[in-house]
């Protein structure tokens, strides 16, 4: 099993290793970035290119590490208790109708090695990545309700992506292997938008990544736009069929991009920008 990019995906040389890495040392790649860098993507993308299928699990400020397990519906069976049917009867019977399977259980029991996405990890409160260690590394848990041990069959590839809102305990980071995808350079870059755009004019692909990476490197912006902002700005500009003159003034001096709003998404940035244009204009 190896990874070696797809016509979607553009993976650079270190990325691509990193993956393999992972895979070689079975254990889970935590993929840091900016947002909009790929991280997501590479989870799918691998997949499909390995041929197996992805679960994914979005992890959210609220999310427990025993969603991922199981849950037990309690509710459920109570109702179902009260219900007085003899299918609900039947039903009651089994502990195991009540037993909701997250996502690590169904990548465990899967038939076919499977790749697992556990996605914007982060996000979740600090104990999250702790209470995940013992199942990731063993690939196994307990059931108490059922008393059955659920054991993986099959080692998934686990991916694991951060934007780094948090800090990741020592611990959990000991057990994986690390990639931070860097933000793309403007070579990187133009194979990103190749992939999306084929048919793009080389003209307005230059301009656009000029003001794009101008923008980026704005001293004192509040968000830079990332790789999928550059992807949704260059299909308004294409959309709105705007001529390469719209990006480049004559004098090469920067001025305010059609559609800026693709890019700059808070009123501080733009106005930062907007004088930044004036200043450049009045240096004239
Ligand atoms: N290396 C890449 N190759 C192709 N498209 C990319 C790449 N990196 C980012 N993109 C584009 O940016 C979008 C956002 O990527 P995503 O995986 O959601 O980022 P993240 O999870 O890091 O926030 C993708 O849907 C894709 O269109
Ligand atoms: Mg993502």
């Amino acid at each position: 099993m190896k990874f070696q990019g797809s016509e979607n995906y553009v993976a650079t040389q270190d990325l691509m290793l990193a993956v393999n890495a992972a895979i070689t040392l079975k254990r889970p790649l935590l993929v840091k970035g900016e947002p909009g860098t790929g991280k997501t993507m590479l989870a799918e993308e691998v997949a499909q290119a390995l041929n197996m299928p992805l679960l994914q699990w979005h992890i959210k400020s609220t999310t427990k590490a025993q969603q991922g397990l199981y849950e037990y519906d309690a509710v459920n069976r109570l109702r179902d208790s009260q219900l007085n049917t003899a299918d609900s009867a039947q039903r009651v019977q089994d502990i195991r109708n009540y037993i909701v399977q997250g996502v690590l259980w169904q990548a465990f029991t899967a038939d076919q090695p499977v790749a697992l996405l556990i996605d914007e990890i982060d996000k979740a409160d600090i104990e999250f990545p702790n209470d995940l260690l013992r199942e990731l590394d063993r690939m196994e848990f307990y059931c108490y309700e059922t008393h059955e041990l659920i054991k993986a069959k099959h080692r998934p590839l686990v991916f694991i992506t951060s934007n780094n809102e948090k800090e990741l305990p020592d611990a959990f980071l000991r057990r994986c292997f690390f990639h931070y995808i860097k933000f793309p350079e403007a070579d990187t870059m133009k194979k990103i938008v190749d992939v999306h755009f084929p048919d793009l004019k080389q003209d307005l692909l230059t301009a656009a990544m000029k003001t794009f990476y101008d923008v980026r490197n704005l001293p004192g912006l509040k968000k830079k736009p990332s790789t999928s902002e550059l992807i949704d700005w260059l299909k308004l500009l294409m959309a709105e069929d705007i001529p390469v003159e719209a990006l480049q003034s004559a004098d090469s001096k920067v001025s305010i991009p059609p559609l800026v709003g693709a890019l700059l998404k808070n009123e501080q940035d733009t106005t930062l920008f907007e004088k930044l244009v004036f200043m450049n204009q009045r240096n004239r």
